[in-house]
């Protein structure tokens, strides 16, 4: 997925805008370019690499003002990332400039009719269809040119789209991928995202599916598609700037593995009203509930995770019977799903396609949707039946973890939600289970106070080439996510597997050259993972175990421990492992020097398929 940023108004620097873009980085940073229009003309520079080369390249032209401009950050998927490839992309006379986010899948076709037209190509790209399908139905209104060239797209795009003809205006596009407007008060922007508008504009508005916006330094017109005009409701920014920024972390990452006390106090806060659960946007009755026979959950990477611990909780709490999927699997499942059962994905972003096909099907079929989300006026968000907002902030991290812990505990709320309602729980297993979850917090924290500890010792588990996070129920998900926090980051090889599979194969893998990471609290499982760990002691498997407090059987078998409280109720215990297994991957990968922030290949959420 790909940043946008535009603005038109009282001209303005290069290097808010730069600025601006910078936070949009971490939804694609292979690529990166300008375009402002200055006295009728058009100014470019693009390039590949990160925003701070672009930004030296610049330098020059730093404190040069544009009355308007589009802004482009990008994660390549038609075309590699070198200079002409990268965004903005022009029409064959460069009158007309467009950044995109999103794929247009029927772009080959249209490139070979263009091209027979006798439009001149000059990238790989499919967005700069765009440009000369815009350029071919230009007569004397940009937007209505724009609006017969999306007509011929089939895909998904948010476009900003600039040209030197009529320069008082820009033009924003939404279908399938994210775009807002900021309201400033000198001017109007568009983004990909609120971080990138939170220096600048208190107000926004979120464009929906299939609208597109005309804007200018004093005004805003929307329109459907169709051309039906679109009322402009306007919102308040609820997010701090400082939100979207380090303050005084090293990292994104490492800031947002040390928000996740206040954020899960927030959540408890939010939903747990005096013993009582309550979720003011889940659109779904009592009833429903009462009479709901499957749950199915779909979900991708990190959220996946959550997904699974979910499946435990509704299961274990709600006698539900659960199915799992990634949703790029969910989505092609020829489903036996009826109108009892329920369809719940979660996501950090709401964007990522995956997921958005997977609701999309179901919802045709009259299924309810409830989503997790984090991200208010996301697309997912919008679409879903019932809404439950993990108000973790935004994440800026790649490497998502606050956001983890934060759709786990806004699960689990769920779960034990639900379960009243089939008293499937009594009262007062609510209260002795909410009153745990209010400890949770604190114990993150006595686990985050460990962090030189845990810096220590992933700068000796650093030498291993690969790694084996193993895990029993609940905590089966806790070794998958372990692993994909640490390989996403540090490009070490790791596989999260249950840990009752290990003899089935992967302890073949073992010895003195591998890291064994055992996730081991003492629950009912606790023995089985002791008799796991001796197997791989006696292999020379180098074993870190994230163990509770005084725990000196399954000590006495590491090479290095996690130490964390025991909880009451150990089925709590996913929101307590997490916290020490991101430290370890934050600092393998430190260790490394990869950048952790911006991991190669990533991006933030995968809007495209
Ligand atoms: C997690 O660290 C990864 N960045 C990635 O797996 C992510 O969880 C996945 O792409 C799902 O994103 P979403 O939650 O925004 O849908």
């Amino acid at each position: 997925m790909c940043g946008i940023l535009g603005y038109i108004g009282k001209e303005a620097k290069l290097s808010l805008f730069l600025d601006g873009l910078s936070r949009l980085e971490y939804r694609g940073y292979d690529s990166c370019g300008v375009v402002g229009i200055k006295d009728r003309k058009l100014f470019i520079q693009k390039r590949p690499g990160k925003i701070h080369e672009l930004r030296r390249e610049l330098r020059d032209f730093i404190n040069e003002k544009f009355p308007v401009g589009i802004f482009h950050t990008r994660w390549a998927t038609h075309g590699k990332p070198n200079e002409v490839n990268a965004h903005p992309h022009t029409d064959c006379k460069q009158q007309i400039a467009i950044v995109h986010n999103g794929i247009v899948e029927n772009y080959l076709k249209l490139k070979q009719e263009l091209i027979k037209e006798g439009h001149k190509f000059v990238s790989e790209t499919d967005t700069e269809v765009i440009a000369h399908l815009i350029e071919k139905f230009y007569k004397k209104s940009l937007e209505d040119a724009v609006s017969k060239a999306i007509k011929k797209l089939k895909g998904s795009f948010a476009l900003g789209v600039i040209s030197k003809n009529e320069p008082e205006k820009l033009i924003a596009v939404r279908k399938g991928s994210p775009l807002i407007i900021g309201l400033g008060k000198n001017g109007n922007f568009i983004a990909s995202d609120i971080p990138a508008i939170l220096p600048f504009a208190k107000e926004v508005v979120y464009l929906k599916d299939e609208e597109m916006a005309v804007i200018k330094k004093e005004s805003i017109e929307i329109f459907h598609f169709k051309g039906s005009p679109v009322k402009l409701e306007i919102e308040k920014v609820k997010i701090k700037p400082e939100d979207a920024e380090k303050n005084n972390f090293a990292h994104f990452m490492l800031k947002e593995i040390h928000e996740q006390p206040e954020v899960l106090r927030k959540i408890l806060s939010l939903y747990d009203n005096k013993n009582a659960i309550h979720f003011p946007q889940i659109n779904l009755s009592e009833d429903f509930f009462k009479h709901l026979k499957n749950v199915f959950i779909a979900a991708c990477g990190t959220a996946y995770h959550a997904g699974y611990v979910a499946k435990y909780f509704l299961e274990a709490y709600c006698g539900l019977d659960v199915e799992l999927d990634a949703s790029s699997e969910f989505r092609y499942r020829r489903l036996n799903i009826t109108k009892n059962d329920l369809l719940i994905t979660i996501s950090q972003s709401g964007e990522t396609a995956d997921t958005l096909a997977a609701i999309r099907d179901i919802k045709e079929r009259g299924i309810k949707v409830l989503s997790i989300c984090n991200v208010i006026g996301s697309t997912l968000a919008k679409e879903s039946d019932g809404i439950i907002f993990t108000h973790a902030g935004p994440e800026i991290g790649v490497a998502s973890t606050k956001a983890y812990t934060a759709q786990i505990m806004t699960l689990i709320l769920l779960c034990l939600y639900i379960a009243r309602m089939r008293s499937s729980i009594s009262a007062q297993e609510m209260r002795n289970a909410l009153k745990e979850l209010s400890l949770i917090p604190g114990y993150q924290k006595e686990i985050l106070a460990k962090e030189s500890e845990i810096k220590k010792i992933a700068k000796e588990f650093s030498k291993f080439g690969c790694f084996l996070f193993l895990g029993r129920g609940i905590n089966y998900p806790s070794a998958l996510e372990g692993a994909l926090k640490l390989k996403e980051i540090s490009y070490i090889p790791a596989e999260g597997y249950p840990a009752g599979e290990m003899k089935h194969g992967p302890i073949a893998l073992i010895d003195e050259y591998r890291g064994v990471v055992c996730i081991a609290p003492k629950d009912f499982l606790y023995e089985k993972m002791i008799s796991n760990m001796q197997e791989i002691k006696a292999r020379k498997g180098k074993i870190l175990a994230i163990v509770n407090y005084g725990d000196n059987e399954a000590e006495r078998l590491s090479d290095a421990v996690i130490r964390m409280p025991k909880l009451k109720n150990q089925n709590f215990s996913p929101l307590l492992v997490a916290v020490g297994l991101q430290l370890f991957a934050y600092y393998v990968a430190k260790n490394l020097g990869h950048d952790i922030d911006q991991p190669r290949n990533l991006a933030k959420s995968v809007t495209v398929e």
